[in-house]
C-alpha cells in the first residue's frame, strides 16, 4: 500500500511551490530570457538543454524529450513514487504537512517494501551498531581515541556518523538475523563474506567505518580503515563494500549529500582524495568538500558536479601520487566541461588533513583563500617538477611546452602575466616568448584546420549553444503541429471542448498519444471540479511518454486570444489527415485482396490510388 496524500493536499503543494526551487536542489540554472537552463541532470551532454519555465511549472529537456511538473521532476531524478515526491517537495520548499499525512507517511517508512529499501534499512541499521560501539562501549575506546587523537571532535564523528566494527566476526551477522533479515539478502548487502561451508562472516572487523551515502543522504556502503598497520597483514588501508544493488562507486562522491548546500553558497566544490581530508575540512569550517571513493574522477561524478557549481578547486595530496593524480583530475575535468578549476597544492608531501593537524583551522582557510594557484600556475609547476632549468636543453624544452600550454588561456590579461612570469624567470624577452606563442599558435590552427570539425577554443562556444539546439528542435510535420496546438487550446479554454464537440461528432487525433491525451483530459475534467489545472493533469497521466508529450504542447507559444477560426483550422488540418489515413488503411487491404484474386485491372487502380493518398499524406 502506498501513502495517500489527500488531492487537496497535493494542490496546495502544487501551488505553493516555485518549480525552480526545487530543480535547482539537482541543477545548475541560468537565467536567459523567461526561462531557466541547465544541464539534463537524466543523461551526459555538454551543452544545457535542460529547461525550466516558471510560468507554465514545467521543465522540459530538448535533447532526451523528458518533461513534466515539479513532481514528475523529484520522481525520476530521485526515483521516487508520487506520494514520496510530494512530501520531499513540501519539505524543499517548507510547507508543512497536515499530520494525517506525516503519521502515514511514518508508518510506511516503517515498513519498507522493495529490496532497495529493505537494503537501505539494513545498512542504516548496521550504521547504528557501529556508531553505537564506537561512542559507548569498551571494545569502542581505542578506536574512539584513535579519533579524538586525530583531532576528530565528538561533533563531527556523530554528524558524518563514524563507527567502529569490533574483531568479533559474526557480530553485525547476529544483530541483523535477530532482526530478521533474510540470509539472501544479508549476501546481497556487501556486509558480508561468505565461508567455504556457507555460512557468513562479517567484511568489517578491527575497523573505523565510515558510512557512504548516496546522494539523497541514504547509506549505501562502508568503508572500513584499519586501526594500526600490524593488524591486517596484508589487506588494505581502507577496506569498501563491493558493488551491490545500492553501491556503485562510479556514482558515489563522498559528502556530495551534505556538502551540496554550501557547493552552492560558495559556488565552489574543493575536491579532496580522502574521506579524511573531507571531514578534517568540515571541522574546519570548509563545508563544500567532496572526495572521489579512491579512484581517479568517473565521468558520472564529474556530471554530478557540474550539476551544482562551474567552480572546482583541486585540494588533493601534496606527495607525488597526490600531484599525479591531480594531473589527471585536471585533464580529465578540462576535457569534460567547461569547470573553473583552480588547484590547491599542499607543501612537504601533507595532504589536507595533515595540513589541518598541524598549522589548524585557521590557517588552513587562509591557505584555501590565499594559497590557491591557477590551473596553468601548477601545469607550470607540474612540467618543471623533476627536470634541471639548469640545462640549457631541459630549459628550452621546459620554456616551449609552457608556450604550447598557454594555447588553452583564453584570458590575454592572465596570458600576460605568464609571459612575464617566464621572461622574469628565464632572463628572455617577453617579446621572444611572444613571438614563439604566435608561431605555435599559427601551427596548432593548421593542424586544426587539416581535421574536418575546427573545434576553436573559444569562450563563447558554451552561450551560443543553447540556440543551436533549439533549432535542431525536432520540426513537427503541419499535422502534428496542429494537433498540439490543438490540445493547448483545449487544455486552457473551456470553450474550445463545446466546438470540438459541436463540429465534429466523429472527430479524433491522428497520433495515438494525443487522442490518448484527448481521452485522458475527458476524464480528467469528469474527475477534478475546482483544480483542473495542467500542473494537476500532468500528474494524472501515468505514462512518462505521455507526460513528455504534454509538457511539449504546453511549451507550444501562443497568443492569449483565441478564435473559433482558429480552432476550425486545426481541426481541419487533423481530419483531413486521418480521413486521408483511414481511406488509404482501405485501400492497402483491398489491394491485398485483389492480389489473392489475382484481379489484374483492379490492382493497377488501387496501386494508382495508393501512390496519390500516400503523396497527400506526405504533403499534409
Ligand atoms: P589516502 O591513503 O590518502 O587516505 O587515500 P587518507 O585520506 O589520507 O587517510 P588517512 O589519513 O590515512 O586515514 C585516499 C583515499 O583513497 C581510498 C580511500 O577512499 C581514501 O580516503 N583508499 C585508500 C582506498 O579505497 N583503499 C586504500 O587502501 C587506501
Ligand atoms: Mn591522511
Amino acid at each position: 500500500m502506498a501513502i495517500r496524500i489527500p488531492e487537496e493536499t497535493v494542490n496546495k503543494i502544487r501551488q505553493e511551490t516555485n518549480i525552480t526551487d526545487v530543480v535547482s536542489q539537482y541543477v545548475q540554472l541560468k537565467k536567459k530570457g523567461k526561462n531557466f537552463f541547465g544541464f539534463c541532470p537524466f543523461h551526459d551532454e555538454k551543452t544545457p538543454s535542460f529547461s525550466v519555465t516558471e510560468e507554465k511549472q514545467i521543465f522540459h529537456c530538448f535533447s532526451c524529450g523528458r518533461g513534466g511538473n515539479v513532481f514528475t521532476f523529484l520522481m525520476e531524478v530521485d526515483g521516487l513514487t508520487f506520494p514520496e515526491a510530494v512530501i520531499k517537495t513540501a519539505e524543499i520548499e517548507q510547507i508543512e504537512l497536515d499530520e494525517a499525512v506525516v503519521n502515514d507517511q511514518k508508518r510506511h517508512s516503517q515498513a519498507p517494501d522493495s529490496k532497495k529499501e529493505v537494503l537501505f534499512k539494513l545498512h542504516e541499521e548496521s550504521l547504528e551498531l557501529f556508531h553505537h560501539i564506537l561512542l559507548n562501549t569498551t571494545v569502542g575506546e581505542e578506536a574512539l581515541s584513535y579519533l579524538t587523537t586525530r583531532g576528530l571532535t565528538r561533533e563531527v564523528i556523530e554528524t558524518f556518523g563514524i563507527g567502529f566494527a569490533p574483531q568479533e566476526r559474526t557480530l553485525l551477522y547476529q544483530y541483523l538475523v535477530e532482526k530478521e533479515y533474510q540470509e539472501d539478502l544479508l549476501k546481497e548487502s556487501g556486509l558480508f563474506v561468505e565461508r567455504e561451508n556457507g555460512t557468513l562472516l562479517d567484511r568489517f572487523y578491527n575497523r573505523i567505518i565510515f558510512p557512504i551515502r548516496n546522494q539523497q543522504g541514504k547509506v549505501v556502503a562502508f568503508s572500513g580503515r584499519m586501526l594500526k598497520k600490524d593488524d591486517h597483514e596484508n589487506s588494505p588501508k581502507y577496506l569498501n563494500s563491493p558493488e551491490t544493488l545500492l553501491f556503485n562507486k562510479r556514482n558515489v562522491l563522498f559528502n556530495y549529500d551534505k556538502a551540496r548546500a554550501a557547493i552552492r553558497r560558495e559556488k565552489e566544490v574543493v575536491l579532496f582524495e580522502g574521506f579524511m581530508d573531507v571531514i578534517a575540512s568540515w571541522q574546519a569550517g570548509i563545508q563544500n568538500g567532496v572526495a572521489s571513493m579512491g579512484t581517479s574522477l568517473t565521468n558520472e561524478q564529474i556530471h554530478m558536479l557540474d550539476r551544482v557549481t562551474d567552480h572546482v578547486l583541486v585540494a588533493y595530496d601534496g606527495d607525488d601520487a597526490g600531484i599525479e593524480a591531480t594531473k589527471r583530475a585536471t585533464d580529465l575535468l578540462v576535457e569534460q566541461t567547461d569547470f573553473d578549476l583552480e588547484v590547491l597544492t599542499f607543501s612537504e608531501g601533507l595532504d589536507p588533513d595533515e595540513f589541518i593537524k598541524k598549522n589548524g583551522p585557521a590557517s588552513f582557510k587562509e591557505f584555501l583563500t590565499h594559497g590557491r594557484d591557477t590551473l596553468f600556475g601548477f601545469k607550470m609547476r607540474y612540467y618543471r617538477r623533476n627536470l634541471n632549468l639548469n640545462n640549457e636543453s631541459q630549459r628550452l624544452s621546459y620554456i616551449e611546452k609552457v608556450v604550447t600550454e598557454m594555447l588553452t588561456i583564453t584570458s590575454a590579461v592572465e596570458r600576460e602575466m605568464y609571459f612575464k612570469q617566464l621572461a622574469d624567470e628565464f632572463d628572455f624577452s617577453i617579446d621572444t616568448l611572444k613571438e614563439q606563442f604566435q608561431q605555435q599558435f599559427y601551427e596548432e590552427r593548421k593542424k586544426r584546420s587539416k581535421k574536418n570539425k575546427p573545434q576553436p577554443p573559444n569562450p563563447e562556444v558554451r552561450s551560443t549553444a543553447f540556440s543551436h539546439v533549439e533549432q535542431q528542435r525536432k520540426k513537427l510535420d503541419s499535422i502534428e503541429r496542429a494537433e498540439q496546438l490543438l490540445l493547448n487550446r483545449l487544455f486552457h479554454f473551456e470553450e474550445v471542448w463545446i466546438q470540438i464537440k459541436s463540429l465534429a461528432d466523429e472527430f479524433s487525433f491522428v497520433h495515438d498519444d494525443y487522442q490518448m491525451l484527448y481521452l485522458l483530459y475527458e476524464s480528467f475534467l469528469e474527475h477534478s471540479e475546482s483544480q483542473a489545472t495542467t500542473g494537476a493533469f500532468i500528474d494524472f497521466v501515468k505514462e512518462t511518454h505521455l507526460k513528455n508529450k504534454l509538457v511539449e504542447i504546453e511549451l507550444q507559444s501562443l497568443s492569449d486570444e483565441i478564435t473559433a477560426q482558429e480552432i476550425e483550422d486545426y481541426i481541419d488540418v487533423i481530419s483531413r489527415k486521418s480521413r486521408l489515413q483511414s481511406r488509404l488503411k482501405e485501400t492497402q487491404e483491398a489491394l491485398s485482396e485483389a492480389s489473392k484474386r489475382g484481379d489484374q485491372a483492379h490492382l493497377r487502380t488501387l496501386m494508382i490510388e495508393i501512390v496519390n493518398l500516400s503523396r497527400l499524406l506526405k504533403n499534409g
